[in-house]
Protein backbone atom coordinates (compact mmCIF):
# COMPACT_ATOMS: atom_id res chain seq x y z
CA UNK A 1 0.00 0.00 0.00
CA UNK A 2 1.57 3.45 -0.89
CA UNK A 3 1.69 5.84 1.72
CA UNK A 4 0.53 8.96 -1.06
CA UNK A 5 -2.94 10.43 -0.64
CA UNK A 6 -4.56 11.04 -4.28
CA UNK A 7 -6.60 14.45 -4.17
CA UNK A 8 -9.18 13.83 -6.87
CA UNK A 9 -10.96 17.45 -7.04
CA UNK A 10 -15.07 17.46 -8.26
CA UNK A 11 -15.86 21.03 -7.99
CA UNK A 12 -15.71 21.20 -11.71
CA UNK A 13 -18.33 18.75 -11.34
CA UNK A 14 -20.30 17.84 -8.31
CA UNK A 15 -19.67 21.19 -7.40
CA UNK A 16 -21.12 22.68 -10.35
CA UNK A 17 -24.67 20.51 -9.49
CA UNK A 18 -25.01 22.62 -6.47
CA UNK A 19 -28.03 24.47 -7.58
CA UNK A 20 -27.30 27.94 -8.55
CA UNK A 21 -23.04 27.16 -9.45
CA UNK A 22 -23.29 26.54 -12.76
CA UNK A 23 -19.86 27.87 -14.47
CA UNK A 24 -19.38 29.08 -18.02
CA UNK A 25 -16.29 27.39 -20.26
CA UNK A 26 -13.78 30.20 -19.53
CA UNK A 27 -15.02 30.44 -15.50
CA UNK A 28 -13.91 26.47 -15.34
CA UNK A 29 -10.65 26.68 -17.45
CA UNK A 30 -9.73 29.49 -15.22
CA UNK A 31 -10.03 27.16 -11.76
CA UNK A 32 -8.79 24.05 -13.34
CA UNK A 33 -5.56 25.69 -13.94
CA UNK A 34 -5.58 27.01 -10.52
CA UNK A 35 -6.26 23.59 -9.63
CA UNK A 36 -3.52 22.43 -11.25
CA UNK A 37 -1.35 25.27 -9.32
CA UNK A 38 -2.49 23.60 -6.40
CA UNK A 39 -0.93 20.47 -7.53
CA UNK A 40 -4.54 18.73 -7.45
CA UNK A 41 -3.80 14.54 -8.77
CA UNK A 42 -6.94 14.45 -10.64
CA UNK A 43 -9.21 17.08 -11.58
CA UNK A 44 -12.71 15.93 -12.48
CA UNK A 45 -13.85 18.49 -15.24
CA UNK A 46 -17.13 17.83 -15.96
CA UNK A 47 -19.64 15.08 -17.54
CA UNK A 48 -19.23 15.17 -21.08
CA UNK A 49 -22.66 13.59 -21.94
CA UNK A 50 -24.45 15.88 -20.22
CA UNK A 51 -24.80 18.62 -22.75
CA UNK A 52 -22.37 20.33 -25.73
CA UNK A 53 -21.43 22.87 -23.18
CA UNK A 54 -20.47 20.23 -20.97
CA UNK A 55 -18.13 18.75 -23.88
CA UNK A 56 -16.64 21.39 -24.93
CA UNK A 57 -15.50 22.28 -21.41
CA UNK A 58 -14.08 19.05 -20.36
CA UNK A 59 -12.58 19.10 -23.86
CA UNK A 60 -10.84 22.59 -23.50
CA UNK A 61 -9.62 21.42 -19.61
CA UNK A 62 -8.20 18.39 -21.04
CA UNK A 63 -6.36 20.50 -23.73
CA UNK A 64 -5.22 22.92 -21.11
CA UNK A 65 -4.19 21.34 -18.12
CA UNK A 66 -0.65 19.18 -18.50
CA UNK A 67 0.26 18.55 -14.55
CA UNK A 68 -3.02 16.89 -13.24
CA UNK A 69 -4.86 14.13 -14.83
CA UNK A 70 -8.45 15.29 -16.34
CA UNK A 71 -11.39 13.30 -16.13
CA UNK A 72 -15.01 12.86 -17.39
CA UNK A 73 -17.88 11.83 -15.71
CA UNK A 74 -19.85 9.15 -17.40
CA UNK A 75 -22.72 6.76 -17.01
CA UNK A 76 -22.15 3.23 -17.36
CA UNK A 77 -23.43 2.82 -20.80
CA UNK A 78 -21.62 3.25 -24.35
CA UNK A 79 -22.51 6.42 -25.50
CA UNK A 80 -21.92 8.00 -22.21
CA UNK A 81 -18.29 6.61 -22.40
CA UNK A 82 -17.54 7.07 -25.92
CA UNK A 83 -18.33 10.97 -25.38
CA UNK A 84 -16.07 11.13 -22.44
CA UNK A 85 -13.26 9.31 -24.44
CA UNK A 86 -13.59 12.04 -27.38
CA UNK A 87 -13.50 14.45 -25.02
CA UNK A 88 -10.46 13.60 -23.32
CA UNK A 89 -8.80 13.02 -26.59
CA UNK A 90 -6.26 16.16 -26.17
CA UNK A 91 -5.29 14.80 -22.33
CA UNK A 92 -1.95 14.64 -21.53
CA UNK A 93 -3.07 12.54 -18.93
CA UNK A 94 -7.29 10.94 -19.19
CA UNK A 95 -9.54 9.38 -16.61
CA UNK A 96 -13.06 7.74 -17.50
CA UNK A 97 -14.95 7.97 -14.47
CA UNK A 98 -18.08 5.35 -14.89
CA UNK A 99 -20.81 5.03 -12.31
CA UNK A 100 -23.96 3.03 -11.74
CA UNK A 101 -26.50 2.68 -8.34
CA UNK A 102 -26.09 -0.25 -6.69
CA UNK A 103 -28.40 -0.04 -3.74
CA UNK A 104 -31.34 -1.82 -3.42
CA UNK A 105 -33.49 1.53 -3.09
CA UNK A 106 -31.89 3.35 -6.36
CA UNK A 107 -31.39 -0.06 -8.25
CA UNK A 108 -35.35 -0.34 -7.98
CA UNK A 109 -37.07 2.76 -7.39
CA UNK A 110 -34.67 4.63 -9.97
CA UNK A 111 -32.97 2.40 -12.36
CA UNK A 112 -35.63 -0.31 -12.10
CA UNK A 113 -32.93 -2.59 -12.67
CA UNK A 114 -32.05 -6.21 -11.10
CA UNK A 115 -29.28 -6.52 -9.29
CA UNK A 116 -28.02 -8.99 -11.92
CA UNK A 117 -28.75 -6.39 -14.66
CA UNK A 118 -26.91 -3.55 -12.73
CA UNK A 119 -23.93 -6.25 -12.25
CA UNK A 120 -23.70 -6.75 -15.69
CA UNK A 121 -23.49 -3.28 -16.80
CA UNK A 122 -20.87 -2.21 -14.34
CA UNK A 123 -19.22 -5.30 -15.87
CA UNK A 124 -19.88 -3.77 -19.89
CA UNK A 125 -19.09 -0.43 -18.72
CA UNK A 126 -16.03 -0.65 -17.35
CA UNK A 127 -14.95 -3.38 -20.22
CA UNK A 128 -15.52 -0.95 -22.83
CA UNK A 129 -13.81 2.44 -20.73
CA UNK A 130 -11.10 0.26 -20.22
CA UNK A 131 -10.57 -0.31 -24.47
CA UNK A 132 -10.57 3.24 -24.48
CA UNK A 133 -8.06 4.09 -22.01
CA UNK A 134 -5.94 2.79 -19.60
CA UNK A 135 -7.14 5.23 -16.44
CA UNK A 136 -10.57 3.82 -15.39
CA UNK A 137 -12.57 4.66 -12.46
CA UNK A 138 -15.44 2.75 -11.24
CA UNK A 139 -18.25 4.32 -8.70
CA UNK A 140 -20.85 2.56 -7.20
CA UNK A 141 -23.52 5.31 -6.81
CA UNK A 142 -25.14 4.96 -3.30
CA UNK A 143 -22.46 2.55 -2.49
CA UNK A 144 -22.95 3.33 1.29
CA UNK A 145 -26.52 1.75 1.90
CA UNK A 146 -25.91 -0.82 -0.75
CA UNK A 147 -25.44 -4.66 0.41
CA UNK A 148 -22.32 -5.98 1.32
CA UNK A 149 -22.28 -8.67 -0.39
CA UNK A 150 -23.58 -7.26 -3.69
CA UNK A 151 -21.48 -4.66 -3.79
CA UNK A 152 -18.11 -6.74 -3.43
CA UNK A 153 -19.76 -8.66 -6.12
CA UNK A 154 -20.10 -5.77 -8.20
CA UNK A 155 -16.26 -4.48 -7.00
CA UNK A 156 -14.80 -7.70 -7.94
CA UNK A 157 -16.18 -7.91 -11.18
CA UNK A 158 -15.21 -4.19 -12.42
CA UNK A 159 -11.03 -4.60 -11.01
CA UNK A 160 -11.41 -7.97 -13.15
CA UNK A 161 -12.73 -5.76 -16.15
CA UNK A 162 -9.34 -3.63 -15.57
CA UNK A 163 -11.13 -0.65 -12.93
CA UNK A 164 -8.00 0.89 -12.09
CA UNK A 165 -9.74 3.19 -9.18
CA UNK A 166 -12.95 2.07 -7.01
CA UNK A 167 -15.03 4.60 -5.33
CA UNK A 168 -17.38 4.04 -2.86
CA UNK A 169 -19.49 6.98 -2.29
CA UNK A 170 -21.71 8.07 0.25
CA UNK A 171 -23.55 9.78 -1.76
CA UNK A 172 -26.53 10.71 0.58
CA UNK A 173 -24.11 12.10 3.80
CA UNK A 174 -25.73 9.50 5.57
CA UNK A 175 -22.71 7.75 7.06
CA UNK A 176 -20.65 8.00 10.09
CA UNK A 177 -16.93 8.19 10.46
CA UNK A 178 -16.24 4.93 12.32
CA UNK A 179 -19.12 2.57 10.21
CA UNK A 180 -17.78 4.26 6.85
CA UNK A 181 -14.15 3.51 7.86
CA UNK A 182 -15.11 0.19 8.87
CA UNK A 183 -17.32 -0.56 5.86
CA UNK A 184 -14.35 0.21 3.93
CA UNK A 185 -11.82 -1.64 5.17
CA UNK A 186 -14.69 -4.91 5.27
CA UNK A 187 -15.09 -4.21 1.71
CA UNK A 188 -11.04 -4.28 1.17
CA UNK A 189 -10.50 -7.38 2.83
CA UNK A 190 -13.33 -9.38 1.23
CA UNK A 191 -12.93 -7.87 -2.24
CA UNK A 192 -10.63 -10.79 -4.03
CA UNK A 193 -7.55 -8.70 -6.03
CA UNK A 194 -8.26 -5.82 -3.57
CA UNK A 195 -5.17 -4.42 -4.39
CA UNK A 196 -5.17 -4.46 -7.89
CA UNK A 197 -7.36 -0.82 -7.56
CA UNK A 198 -6.76 2.22 -5.93
CA UNK A 199 -9.60 2.86 -3.30
CA UNK A 200 -11.97 5.80 -3.28
CA UNK A 201 -13.96 7.74 -0.97
CA UNK A 202 -16.86 9.99 -1.84
CA UNK A 203 -19.04 11.55 0.81
CA UNK A 204 -21.76 14.74 1.21
CA UNK A 205 -22.50 16.27 3.83
CA UNK A 206 -25.88 16.20 4.84
CA UNK A 207 -24.87 15.61 8.54
CA UNK A 208 -21.71 17.61 8.32
CA UNK A 209 -19.69 14.79 8.90
CA UNK A 210 -18.11 14.41 4.65
CA UNK A 211 -14.69 15.78 5.88
CA UNK A 212 -14.78 13.77 8.80
CA UNK A 213 -16.10 10.20 7.01
CA UNK A 214 -13.41 10.68 4.40
CA UNK A 215 -10.53 10.76 6.88
CA UNK A 216 -11.98 7.45 8.30
CA UNK A 217 -12.15 6.36 5.19
CA UNK A 218 -8.45 6.66 4.63
CA UNK A 219 -7.17 5.72 8.25
CA UNK A 220 -9.64 3.07 9.29
CA UNK A 221 -10.64 1.54 6.00
CA UNK A 222 -7.24 2.45 3.85
CA UNK A 223 -8.68 4.35 1.11
CA UNK A 224 -6.06 6.06 -0.64
CA UNK A 225 -7.74 8.81 -2.93
CA UNK A 226 -10.65 11.41 -1.55
CA UNK A 227 -12.98 13.06 -3.76
CA UNK A 228 -13.38 16.91 -2.58
CA UNK A 229 -14.23 20.13 -3.71
CA UNK A 230 -12.95 23.68 -2.78
CA UNK A 231 -14.62 25.12 -0.30
CA UNK A 232 -16.63 21.69 0.08
CA UNK A 233 -18.89 23.52 -2.70
CA UNK A 234 -21.93 20.86 -3.93
CA UNK A 235 -25.11 19.16 -4.33
CA UNK A 236 -27.32 19.86 -1.07
CA UNK A 237 -24.91 20.33 1.81
CA UNK A 238 -21.80 19.63 -0.18
CA UNK A 239 -19.03 17.75 -0.64
CA UNK A 240 -15.79 17.15 1.39
CA UNK A 241 -13.52 20.20 1.55
CA UNK A 242 -10.66 20.02 -0.15
CA UNK A 243 -9.08 22.51 2.02
CA UNK A 244 -10.21 20.83 5.39
CA UNK A 245 -9.19 17.29 4.22
CA UNK A 246 -5.75 18.18 2.84
CA UNK A 247 -4.94 20.61 5.67
CA UNK A 248 -5.98 17.76 8.27
CA UNK A 249 -3.41 15.23 6.63
CA UNK A 250 -0.46 17.74 6.38
CA UNK A 251 -1.41 19.10 10.32
CA UNK A 252 -1.50 15.83 11.61
CA UNK A 253 0.82 14.34 9.57
CA UNK A 254 1.56 12.15 12.85
CA UNK A 255 -1.84 10.13 13.04
CA UNK A 256 -2.43 9.57 8.70
CA UNK A 257 1.43 8.99 8.13
CA UNK A 258 0.38 10.35 4.14
CA UNK A 259 1.65 12.55 2.05
CA UNK A 260 0.08 14.83 -0.37
CA UNK A 261 1.13 16.74 -2.93
CA UNK A 262 -1.31 19.55 -2.64
CA UNK A 263 0.55 23.13 -2.79
CA UNK A 264 -1.31 24.47 0.15
CA UNK A 265 -0.12 28.07 -0.35
CA UNK A 266 -2.58 28.26 -3.00
CA UNK A 267 -5.65 27.18 -0.80
CA UNK A 268 -7.03 30.57 -0.39
CA UNK A 269 -6.65 32.27 -3.93
CA UNK A 270 -8.97 29.00 -4.46
CA UNK A 271 -10.99 29.22 -2.30
CA UNK A 272 -11.77 32.92 -3.06
CA UNK A 273 -11.83 31.73 -6.84
CA UNK A 274 -14.79 29.88 -6.65
CA UNK A 275 -16.58 31.86 -3.71
CA UNK A 276 -16.20 34.72 -7.02
CA UNK A 277 -17.64 32.48 -9.70
CA UNK A 278 -20.17 31.17 -7.99
CA UNK A 279 -21.45 33.89 -5.73
CA UNK A 280 -21.82 31.28 -2.57
CA UNK A 281 -20.12 33.49 0.34
CA UNK A 282 -17.66 31.63 2.30
CA UNK A 283 -18.85 31.73 5.89
CA UNK A 284 -16.48 33.79 8.39
CA UNK A 285 -15.69 31.15 10.65
CA UNK A 286 -14.74 28.44 7.94
CA UNK A 287 -12.19 26.35 8.75
CA UNK A 288 -8.75 27.31 6.82
CA UNK A 289 -10.12 29.54 4.39
CA UNK A 290 -12.95 31.62 6.27
CA UNK A 291 -11.89 35.50 7.51
CA UNK A 292 -11.81 34.16 10.86
CA UNK A 293 -9.77 30.72 10.57
CA UNK A 294 -6.26 32.53 11.95
CA UNK A 295 -8.11 36.25 13.56
CA UNK A 296 -7.81 36.78 17.29
CA UNK A 297 -10.10 38.78 19.36
CA UNK A 298 -9.52 37.83 22.59
CA UNK A 299 -7.04 39.65 24.88
CA UNK A 300 -5.87 36.53 26.02
CA UNK A 301 -5.30 34.96 22.72
CA UNK A 302 -4.07 38.25 21.48
CA UNK A 303 -1.40 38.02 24.15
CA UNK A 304 -0.53 34.71 23.68
CA UNK A 305 -0.10 34.91 19.93
CA UNK A 306 2.01 37.75 20.34
CA UNK A 307 4.55 35.87 21.88
CA UNK A 308 4.30 32.95 20.49
CA UNK A 309 1.82 31.91 17.72
CA UNK A 310 1.54 28.01 17.80
CA UNK A 311 -0.07 28.74 21.35
CA UNK A 312 -3.10 29.14 19.55
CA UNK A 313 -2.45 28.60 15.95
CA UNK A 314 -2.26 24.97 14.95
CA UNK A 315 -1.01 26.08 11.45
CA UNK A 316 0.20 28.87 9.81
CA UNK A 317 -1.76 31.62 7.86
CA UNK A 318 0.74 32.06 5.55
CA UNK A 319 1.21 28.58 4.41
CA UNK A 320 -2.56 28.52 3.28
CA UNK A 321 -2.07 31.53 1.63
CA UNK A 322 -3.00 34.09 3.45
CA UNK A 323 -0.43 37.06 3.96
CA UNK A 324 -0.85 37.27 7.92
CA UNK A 325 -2.72 35.78 10.80
CA UNK A 326 -5.03 39.04 12.66
CA UNK A 327 -5.15 40.57 15.49
CA UNK A 328 -8.42 41.97 15.45
CA UNK A 329 -9.02 44.64 18.00
CA UNK A 330 -12.23 45.13 19.82
CA UNK A 331 -13.53 45.43 23.53
CA UNK A 332 -12.19 42.01 24.29
CA UNK A 333 -8.49 43.32 22.92
CA UNK A 334 -5.74 43.48 25.81
CA UNK A 335 -3.22 46.25 26.15
CA UNK A 336 -0.20 44.47 24.07
CA UNK A 337 -2.16 44.04 21.31
CA UNK A 338 -2.95 47.41 21.14
CA UNK A 339 0.72 48.37 21.16
CA UNK A 340 1.71 46.10 19.09
CA UNK A 341 -0.94 47.83 16.45
CA UNK A 342 0.24 51.14 17.76
CA UNK A 343 4.09 50.12 16.65
CA UNK A 344 2.76 48.51 12.98
CA UNK A 345 0.96 51.93 12.48
CA UNK A 346 4.36 53.62 12.73
CA UNK A 347 2.49 55.82 15.83
CA UNK A 348 4.91 56.51 18.68
CA UNK A 349 3.48 57.87 22.65
CA UNK A 350 5.74 59.27 24.43
CA UNK A 351 5.42 58.07 27.85
CA UNK A 352 4.07 55.02 29.12
CA UNK A 353 1.82 57.22 30.59
CA UNK A 354 0.30 58.40 27.50
CA UNK A 355 -0.51 54.97 25.84
CA UNK A 356 -2.02 53.89 29.48
CA UNK A 357 -4.22 56.88 28.84
CA UNK A 358 -4.89 55.96 24.75
CA UNK A 359 -5.85 52.35 25.91
CA UNK A 360 -8.27 53.67 27.89
CA UNK A 361 -9.90 55.99 25.17
CA UNK A 362 -9.76 52.74 22.61
CA UNK A 363 -11.46 50.83 25.26
CA UNK A 364 -14.18 53.28 25.46
CA UNK A 365 -14.83 52.97 21.72
CA UNK A 366 -14.60 49.61 21.61
CA UNK A 367 -17.68 49.23 24.31
CA UNK A 368 -19.63 51.59 21.51
CA UNK A 369 -18.02 49.56 17.83
CA UNK A 370 -17.78 46.22 17.28
CA UNK A 371 -14.86 46.30 15.40
CA UNK A 372 -11.36 48.91 15.66
CA UNK A 373 -10.04 49.54 12.22
CA UNK A 374 -6.53 51.23 11.91
CA UNK A 375 -8.24 54.69 11.12
CA UNK A 376 -10.07 54.67 13.98
CA UNK A 377 -6.42 53.94 16.17
CA UNK A 378 -4.74 56.80 14.00
CA UNK A 379 -7.68 59.26 15.30
CA UNK A 380 -8.02 58.38 18.66
CA UNK A 381 -4.29 59.06 18.90
CA UNK A 382 -4.07 62.04 16.45
CA UNK A 383 -3.58 64.92 19.57
CA UNK A 384 -0.59 63.04 21.42
CA UNK A 385 1.34 61.44 19.11
CA UNK A 386 4.23 61.48 17.05
CA UNK A 387 3.82 59.31 13.37
CA UNK A 388 6.83 57.65 11.93
O1 LIG B 1 -22.27 11.29 -4.94
C1 LIG B 1 -22.09 10.43 -5.81
O2 LIG B 1 -22.43 9.25 -5.69
C2 LIG B 1 -21.44 10.87 -7.05
C3 LIG B 1 -21.05 9.80 -8.01
C4 LIG B 1 -21.49 10.13 -9.38
C5 LIG B 1 -19.57 9.57 -7.93
O3 LIG B 1 -21.20 12.04 -7.24
ZN1 LIG C 1 -21.27 13.16 -5.30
Amino acid sequence: MTDKLIIFDTTLRDGEQSPGASMTKDEKLRIARQLERLKVDVIEAGFAASSNGDFECVQAIAAAIKDSTVCSLSRANDRDIARAAEALKPAARGRIHTFIATSPLHMEKKLRMTPEEVLEQSKLAVRFARNQIDDVEFSAEDGYRSEMDFLCRVIEAVIKEGATTVNIPDTVGYAIPELYGDFIRTLRERVPNSDKAIWSVHCHNDLGMAVANSLAGVKIGGARQIECTINGLGERAGNCSLEEVVMAVKTRRDYFGLDVDIDASHIVAASRMVSQTTGFVVQPNKAVVGANAFAHASGIHQDGVLKARDTYEIMRAEDVGWSANKIVLGKLSGRNAFKQRLQELGVMLESEGEIMAAFAKFKDLADRKSEIFDEDILALVSDESVTA
